[in-house]
């Protein structure tokens, strides 16, 4: 398992490319499910995540060719023969359920594993289930695996979900596209991830109205044709980058970021001291001087501030001037780095969903273990600004995530290395 080596630094100077989303990505692809007709991603991310994603897609006969290095994702779904997506590859990845919707639209049924929990929650499918199950699918779990059926098709229906899901809306936005008469998802997830996923769908010839805000419309059409779509940048990437010269000054200018993306996480960074300018090519990020100010900071769905913001938010507050509490209101086990950074000398204290960051002067380095996705970066970040050296294990939690984090960063100067043990 491969390990990152982070020494303290001195201030950052220079440029961050931003990737395309990795949230917009995994539901984008089984998208390609719903035609028999080429679908082409540009802009992907380079990441395991997609590597397993495309693994899936594979395993159910889809043909995904990755070209110019990972970037462009060519897929054609023309000659689907299984419609089993199997425990072991969605175990390893939750984002692999949203091929149920899909399917059940393109073929009238899909056995797919329940992912089962991860370390950041228990992570249900309830609403993913009671949303088909309005479109008129019958959905039985039986030794693990959700069995669907639409016998007669998928029919619009009006479904109201209790909590804006990202997941469930993405799985009943893609099953609608092809069910008949109209369909009105209601409390439906706002974030960009869905945005781009219709106006692909809209690309294919999907007929979506609404996305990025609370009610989404669909027309349900007989097919769909192929499309060729841009993949959006990484909002969290883009707010995990913006970070960095936070913890340790200087100026980094974050290519491709998008102001419209983190408007919640840039509001808190405003209020920590941290100028945030857009620039011609991006997003332009310099500390002001000194220590960071305290903030608190509650998770929400979007337009609210980020839960994968959250563990990178929290390394920042370690060493900010006063006290910061963080709520953490979307999953209900998201505070793993906090043990992790407590190592480095931060001052935490964890009651359920809300943490308490009283700001120490800095921290130390030491031996710190990645839990989950972003939690491992958030330990990176800390290394950058703590005195001596951070060994951050495990980071193939990372590299689910982020690309090449190592080389971006020492690309704009901090002292960071790789290694394979
Ligand atoms: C997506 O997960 C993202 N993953 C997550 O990013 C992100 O944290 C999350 O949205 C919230 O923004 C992908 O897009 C691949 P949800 P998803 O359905 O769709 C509960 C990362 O680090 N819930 O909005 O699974 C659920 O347990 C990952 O990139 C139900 O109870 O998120 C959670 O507590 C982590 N029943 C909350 O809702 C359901 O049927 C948010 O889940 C579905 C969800």
């Amino acid at each position: 398992m491969d390990s990152i080596i982070v020494r303290g630094n001195g201030p950052l100077k220079g440029q961050i490319p931003i990737a395309g989303a990795k949230n917009a990505c995994l539901t984008l692809m089984p998208a390609t499910l719903l035609s028999e007709e080429p679908l082409t991603l540009t802009n992907a991310p380079r990441l395991s995540d997609i590597k397993t994603m495309s693994q899936l897609l594979g395993s159910l006969g889809a043909e995904v060719t990755s070209l110019q290095d990972g970037k462009v994702l060519a897929m054609s779904s023309h000659d689907i023969n299984n419609h089993v997506a199997d425990y072991d590859i969605v175990r390893k990845m939750r984002a692999s359920n949203l091929v149920l919707g899909p399917m059940l639209a393109r073929l009238g049924h899909a056995v797919v594993s329940l992912p089962g929990g991860c370390a950041i929650g228990a992570r249900p499918m309830d609403l993913h289930i009671f949303g088909l199950e309005k479109l008129g699918a019958e959905i039985e779990l039986k030794d693990g695996y959700l069995h669907a059926k639409a016998p007669n098709g998928l029919k619009g229906a009006v479904i109201e979900l209790s909590f804006a899901s990202v997941g469930a809306t993405e799985n009943i936005l893609m099953a609608a596209t092809l069910a008949k008469g109209t369909t009105v998802i209601k409390n439906a997830a706002r974030e960009p991830e869905i945005v781009d996923l219709a106006t692909c769908l809209r690309a294919m010839g999907a007929q979506i109205e609404g996305d990025g805000t609370s009610d989404i419309t669909v027309q349900g059409v007989d097919r769909l044709h192929g499309a060729t779509h841009p993949v959006v940048t990484d909002r969290i990437e883009l707010g995990t980058f913006m970070l960095a010269p936070a913890f340790c000054g200087g100026e980094v200018e974050l290519l491709g970021g998008r102001m419209d993306l983190v408007e919640s996480f840039v509001a808190k960074l405003h209020e920590a001291g941290i100028d945030v300018e857009e620039t011609d090519k991006g997003l332009k990020v310099a500390r002001k001087n000194g220590r960071v100010k305290a903030v608190d900071v509650t998770t929400e769905p979007f337009p609210g501030f980020p839960t994968d913001l959250q563990a990178q938010f929290m390394a920042m507050m370690c060493t900010a001037e006063g006290t910061s509490v963080l709520e953490e209101k979307i999953f209900e086990n998201r505070f793993m780095h906090a043990p992790e950074l407590v190592r480095m000398g931060a001052n935490i204290e964890v009651h359920g969903g809300t943490a308490t960051v009283h700001g120490v002067e800095t921290l130390k380095g030491a031996p710190v273990m990645a839990t989950d996705l972003r939690a491992s970066v958030s330990l990176i970040l800390a290394g950058l600004a703590a005195e001596g050296e951070t060994v951050v294990s495990r980071v193939y939690h990372l590299d689910r995530g982020y690309e090449r984090v190592e080389e971006k960063l020492s690309n704009v100067g901090a002292h960071i290395e790789r290694v394979s043990e």
